[in-house]
């Protein structure tokens, strides 16, 4: 419906209104607000965990598990959260995703907020009347996701309430990839439990490795192939034609924001991933943007380097104007809150179960989550975080990716 008022581009509507529309998030508190919902619904889905279990057990099994069996897994799994997050298997721990969302769902969501917000600044956040399809790779517990939702909503209000027509979106079309059935399941059952209507609540692909979005486009035009020539009982030549002449196929699996958020963390996994890279660049609408958010400093370096230059040879290219490092808080209101929350957590196991401090210090449970007096900022904690941004701009028709066959020329 908007589309018809609309007479600018995005990136001169985005410039025209984004400091406005800052101040109103500030005016009206709409950032800290939509933090706050998150952290009191992470704190009531982990309690309901820790109480029943992630799987319902408690409540379905004969033998009655207590909250301490769940506390102790989900303590067990806690350093590996820390330290092992590279590891895929490692969320098939049961309460992995439970354990890894209490210390991270937080701090990534917030995060990615600073992020959209850069985009925005720099009057390149992805936008669409119709539909902004939003694809996150290695999901996780969903954290960008559940920010761009937040963030859009914020921005769709602010519209609305101004009389902004052109800026009344569309609510984004949330999609991932994640391997982890664990991580899948806790998506789900929190968006349902926090009443998100927009979820996410699925991912469309499990596994990024081997993933073409080439393939699965012919694959699509191969079976709508046979179906017809089954059909219309007729040759697989007709068949090939009528199929070509009706259908296209080249608009699907199309992105307008794409994002990797503590996913490219390993230099052999990525330089392994190359053709995955290229393809999932490939389905980059027109304007369209790739975020790669992850950690700083030398290790990070190669890591960093071989996604542009995949980007590059892609035709992608990376936006000045978005600044590369993003500095981490560790004291301001929502670094506070995440404190609260690890507070709240520690303090709710203590009293319902036997763990003691003997226990928590015998399992190396970092201090920061347990005890009130430790401040959130240790000494190993980061300064910033990098962000990396790429951008499918101007002239789509000069865009041929050599891997993605012939119907992934066009846009
Ligand atoms: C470090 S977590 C990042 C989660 C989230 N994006 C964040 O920023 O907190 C990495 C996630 O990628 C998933 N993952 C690892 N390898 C994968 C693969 N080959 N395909 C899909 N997902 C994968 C893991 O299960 C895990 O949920």
């Amino acid at each position: 419906m908007a589309h018809q008022y609309r007479t600018l581009s995005w990136h001169r509507l985005l410039n025209r209104h984004k400091q406005e529309f800052l101040a109103w998030m500030d005016e009206n508190g709409t950032r800290l607000k939509m933090f706050n919902k998150l952290a009191e619904d992470l704190e009531q889905y982990v309690i309901h965990c820790l109480t029943i279990g992630p799987f319902y057990e408690g409540r379905l099994s004969l033998i009655r598990l207590r909250p301490t069996y769940f506390c102790e897994q989900f303590a067990n799994c806690i350093p590996d959260v820390f330290t092992n997050c590279d590891d895929p298997h490692m969320y098939e721990q049961y309460m992995a995703a439970q354990a890894y969302a209490h210390v991270h769902l937080l701090e990534r969501y917030r995060r990615f907020w600073d992020v959209l917000i850069c985009l925005l600044e720099a009057a390149v956040l992805p936008m669409s009347e119709k539909n902004l399809q939003v694809l996150d790779v290695g999901t996780g517990p969903a954290p960008a996701l559940y920010a761009v939702s937040d963030f859009y909503q914020a921005l769709h209000d602010f519209a609305h309430e101004q009389g902004y027509i052109s800026l009344i979106t569309s609510t984004p079309k949330l999609d991932g990839i994640e391997l982890s059935y664990n991580m899948r399941h806790f998506m789900h059952i929190f968006s349902e439990m926090s009443y998100r209507t927009n979820g996410p609540y699925r991912v469309t692909f499990g596994q990024f490795e081997g993933l073409s979005f080439g393939k699965l486009r012919s694959d699509k035009r191969r079976a709508l192939i046979s179906r017809e020539a089954d059909e219309q009982d007729t040759s697989e030549e007709y068949a090939k034609e009528y199929v070509d002449f009706m259908h296209s196929f080249d608009h699907l699996y199309r992105h307008h924001l794409i994002i990797f958020s503590n996913f490219l963390t390993k230099g052999d996994v990525v330089a392994n991933w190359q053709k995955e890279l290229r393809s999932t660049f490939g389905t980059l609408c027109h304007g369209g943007i790739v975020v790669v958010v992850g950690g700083s400093g030398e290790k990070y370096d190669p890591i960093y380097q071989a996604v542009r230059d995949i980007a590059k040879n892609i035709g992608l290219s990376e936006i000045p104007e978005v600044s590369t490092k993003i500095p981490c808080n560790y004291s301001d209101i929502s670094a506070q809150r995440i404190k609260e929350h690890y507070n709240t957590i520690w303090a709710w196991i203590r009293a319902n179960t036997d763990i003691d401090e003997a226990f928590l210090t015998s399992r190396k449970i970092a201090k920061k989550l347990w005890n009130p007096q430790k401040r959130l900022k240790e000494a190993s904690s980061p300064p910033e975080f990098t962000l990396l941004t790429f951008r499918r701009s101007g002239r789509p028709w000069k865009w041929k990716p050599a891997s993605e066959g012939r119907l992934a020329k066009k846009d």
